[in-house]
């Protein structure tokens, strides 16, 4: 054989298989989607989301304390409002009293360690089930929508969030939150992760089941982004990285690693991160009970993806498991 054809050699011992990776998973590098709900007693197991639940208020230490001590260093919450009323600009998105904002004062009281991100978006608490403000005739309004964000963002800030994350995908949302938190002296506390490239995709479905926002009528496509549209994602991120903001995100994860490649050669100088979401989670789960592969070694190969297209950072629905098999 051939002196250069061989390879092999490089990459024989477990170790030296490690060597190949730019990056590796760390705990630090996990952020734990949880739903909290408004019923303050509540652990509701989600059917389609298996493993997880929603969580109500007075049952978080108990479910938290765990996982802080074996390393959690991030959550990202969302609201799933079950008894009150919804309207047509979210209402209760920033209700005081609200299970968002009691998380955000609790977590931090409990768990000062915990960095608290909080997604922020309309869906879950409008009366049609869209992420922005609606014109009569059922159309997205824009500027209206991007100033209501910025308010829930605004009050999450306020109740102590460490990140603000808006996934509505309004334009002009960045730049009004931005604003937002610096004429409140909240420029310099408060990170703004972007979902800047967010896909129209079916893989939200059972987040949709979770958190109960699915759209009553039509669909997202009039703002989150064609699944085949990679000139579209590419200006969405460089938009906004143009209008402030701390870390970009793609999402979802696997079927978009080029995207992520793209987000990491357009914005080298941000921390990158990527959702895994609750479709990929699901899907990840149904194979590996059909036998497909071995979950563990299927949940880190998906990992291990997601850091080689670039991210520096991963929104999963495995970070207990991560938290247990990284210590293996
Ligand atoms: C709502 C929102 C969605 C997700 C995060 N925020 C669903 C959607 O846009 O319909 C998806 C997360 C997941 O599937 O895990 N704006
Ligand atoms: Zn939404």
């Amino acid at each position: 054989m051939d002196i250069s054809s061989v390879l092999q050699g490089g990459y024989q011992h477990p170790l030296s298989r490690k060597w190949q990776a730019k990056r590796t998973l760390t705990k630090e590098m996990l952020m734990y989607p949880i739903f909290i709900t408004d019923d303050p007693d509540a652990h509701v197991d989600i059917p389609s989301l298996p493993g997880q639940s929603r969580w109500g208020i007075n049952k978080l230490e108990g479910f938290l304390a765990p996982l802080v001590k074996k390393g959690l260093k991030s959550v990202i919450l969302f609201g799933v409002p079950l008894t009150c009323p919804k309207d047509g600009k979210g209402t209760p998105a920033d209700d005081p009293e609200g299970p968002v904002i009691l998380a955000i004062k609790l977590i931090r009281k409990l768990f000062p360690s915990v960095y608290i991100a909080t997604d922020v978006c309309l869906c879950e608490y409008t009366s049609h089930g869209h992420c922005g403000i609606l014109h009569d005739d059922g159309t997205i309004n824009s500027v209206p929508s991007a100033d209501r964000i910025a308010e829930v963002a605004l009050s999450y800030a306020k109740a102590g969030a460490h990140c603000v994350a808006p996934s509505d995908m309004m334009d002009g949302r960045i730049k009004t939150i931005k604003r937002a938190l610096i004429d409140n002296g909240l420029g310099n506390k408060v990170t703004l992760m972007s979902y800047s490239a967010k896909f129209a995709s079916s893989l939200y479905g059972p987040f949709r089941d979770a958190a109960g926002s699915a759209p009553s009528f039509g669909d997202r496509k009039c703002y989150q982004l064609p699944p085949n549209a990679k000139g579209l994602a590419r200006r969405a991120i460089q938009r906004d990285v143009g209008e402030g903001a701390d870390i970009i995100m793609v999402k979802p994860a696997m079927p978009y690693l080029d995207i992520i490649a793209d987000a990491a050669e357009l914005a080298p100088d941000y921390p990158l991160a990527a959702y895994q979401v609750s479709g990929e989670y699901a899907m990840i789960v149904a194979g590996a009970r059909a036998g497909v592969y071995d979950l563990k070694t299927m949940a880190f190969e998906s990992t291990e993806g997601i850091l080689r297209a670039g991210c520096t950072l991963i929104l999963t629905y495995f970070t207990p498991q991560f938290l247990d098999w990284l210590d293996e």
